[in-house]
């Protein structure tokens, strides 16, 4: 069997020495690929030039995966994260997010929408898979996931508008490009004043990135904008209070708070996962650094009843 390719594969035989082994004219034979891989072969190699043709056939043959209703969950969330991979070094490395990358942004989020709602028992399994990428990766993908699964249970939103919260959320952080990366991940409390002054930038260098973005929707910058403004006023940018923020940012900041608590390596702790409840619903009512009503929510998505007896004292 042989699929055509629009693109020259090449593997490596030594440093500098490759052999041409399919061809746009060949197209691609699966049972001498399945030779190479047989013999150990792990790797093989495009020309830089024709990358993006190979990108475009890659996510045609991933969509065709994930809309095959054969296809087994894992399966398909294993190729979506493996999408989600590419997209990422897209977005995080181009200096405007370009539109043909929002659109791809768009579709993930939008497999990501779809997974929650046939298969809301998926949230462990890629919590699982993400843990084992980057932080970033990890934390973008997280805090995608957790704002659309407290979207949806918020009642408020349509499958459209889920679909800009999980976009938002996934972008939320993209200003970190122009900022120190070493400063990406960490605490407030392990920042110097100037690193912090630094890092309060980033709402601002996010909106900046995506402004001339036309397929990139308010909705989603107002979330990449106020994602650290906090109901007591106390946020930044622009330390706006209430009822100001728009709603899904709010969402998006006990998200993003709720992932960097938890962290990569204790996704599926309920203890921990009750633990960093606690300390929202603390922060909630002691500081208003989250909306009240949506951390109570959160403890009610994420802490199934049965197990609250688990519940840190
Ligand atoms: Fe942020």
């Amino acid at each position: 069997m042989t699929r055509d390719i629009s693109f020259d594969v090449f593997l490596k035989l030594s440093e500098g020495n490759f052999v041409h082994v399919f061809s746009r004219s060949s197209g691609i034979d699966f049972q001498r690929l399945a030779g190479y891989l047989q013999k150990g072969v792990r790797e093989l190699y495009v020309r830089q030039e024709q990358w993006s043709e190979y990108l475009a056939a890659a996510e045609r043959s991933a969509q065709a995966v994930f809309g095959d209703p054969g296809v087994s969950k894992e399966r398909k969330i294993a190729v979506l994260l493996e999408m989600t991979e590419q997209n990422m070094s897209e977005v995080f490395s181009q200096i405007e997010v370009r539109e043909e990358t929002a659109d791809k942004t768009k579709q993930l989020v939008r497999n990501y929408v779809d997974v929650m709602a046939q298969a809301p028992g998926s949230l462990a399994l890629i919590l699982r898979l993400v843990s084992q990428g980057d932080y970033l990766y990890y934390h973008s993908v997280a805090v995608s996931i957790f704002s659309i699964v407290i979207a949806k249970a918020t009642g408020l939103f349509n499958h459209a508008s889920l679909e800009q919260v999980g976009l938002g959320a996934f972008l939320h952080d993209v200003g970190f490009v122009e900022i120190d990366s070493n400063l990406y991940g960490k605490a407030e409390q392990e920042l110097t004043p100037a690193e912090l002054e630094q890092v309060k930038k980033h709402p601002a260098a996010g909106l900046h990135r995506v402004e001339e973005t036309p397929n990139v929707p308010e909705g989603a910058r107002f979330i990449i904008y106020q994602h650290h403004e906090q109901p007591s006023g106390r946020g930044y940018p622009n330390g706006i209070r209430g009822n100001s923020i728009f709603y899904p940012a709010k969402i998006v900041a006990i998200a993003d708070a709720f992932s960097s608590m938890i962290g990569r390596d204790s996704s599926n702790s309920q203890i921990l996962v009750s633990t960093a409840i606690r300390k929202l619903r603390e922060a909630a009512r002691r500081d208003g650094s989250f909306d009240l009503p949506l951390v109570k929510l959160v403890d009610k998505v994420f802490v199934p009843k049965k197990q609250k007896v688990f519940k840190a004292a």
